[in-house]
């Protein structure tokens, strides 16, 4: 991988309070970071100000959803504009558990990604088939779709990061194999190619999430497609999830 640097992502979802995220932003203050890895964390809405304001390490801010398109009367929602005006980088968008807990369907996350890219914002873009449809051969057939439905809406994949996530790994300790990962993102790579552009599918990174942690790491990143991870439960642990930015090297 020489033309783009690995990419690690932490998703921390809807956990921790005040102390554990002031240890944990402290725990990844005092990790070593190899240079060239490009790191970034997503703290739940509530706690991105002050992670924001107490990270000393070139660590990049990301939020974990953001509204479809303008503010306004929308309770509850958090607007592509207020995270901009925070001074957060980054996205996740179309993660499995707002797709599948709260409903979020492929054209909906793929305006939203448009939205977000055209406020500023850089996006992880998440796609990644449930157990039964793997098991019904249809992985590909859902992850393309998935895919189109961000092609569709967003204007140039520059600032975008994919984000291949099988839902049967997320949290269960199930770790696709480097094998059976790896295959999804060749997939991956040439439906780009084939759909968006040569220039986007060579310079597009495909990171890995479901299960990643500090032991199953290096095996995974040392596959030709895999070009760094999305972590959920690990990044929760300063020292693994430095381990795991560093596994490329
Ligand atoms: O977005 C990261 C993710 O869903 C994976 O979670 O806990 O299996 O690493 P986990």
């Amino acid at each position: 991988l020489d033309r783009f640097s690995f990419f690690v992502g932490g998703n921390w979802k809807a956990n921790g309070n005040k102390e554990s995220v002031k240890k944990l932003v402290q725990e990844l203050n005092d990790a070593k970071l190899e240079e060239d890895v490009d790191v970034v964390v997503a703290p739940p809405y509530i706690y991105l100000d002050s992670v924001l304001n107490t990270l000393t390490k070139r660590i990049e801010v990301s939020a974990q959803n953001s509204w479809v398109g303008k503010g306004g009367a929308f309770t509850g929602e958090i607007s592509a504009e207020q995270l901009k005006d925070l001074g957060v980088e980054w996205v996740i968008l179309g993660h499995s558990e707002r797709r599948h807990v709260i409903g979020e369907k492929n054209e909906f996350i793929g305006k939203k990604a448009a939205y977000a890219l055209s406020n500023g914002l850089k996006v992880m873009a998440c796609v990644g088939e449930l157990l039964e449809e793997r098991e019904a051969g249809k992985t590909t057939e859902v992850v393309f779709e998935q895919l189109k439905a961000y092609a569709d809406e967003v204007p140039s994949w520059k600032d975008v990061v994919i984000a291949y996530e099988p839902v049967w790994a997320i949290g269960t300790g199930k770790v696709a194999s480097p094998q059976q990962a790896q295959e999804v993102h060749a997939e991956i790579r040439k439906w780009i190619s084939d759909n968006v552009s040569a220039e986007a599918s060579s310079q597009t990174r495909i990171i890995y999430g479901g299960s990643v942690n500090a032991a199953n790491s290096s095996e995974l990143a040392k596959q030709e497609d895999i070009d760094g991870f999305l972590v959920g439960g690990a990044s929760l642990k300063g020292p693994d999830f430095a381990a795991i930015c560093n596994s490329v090297t």
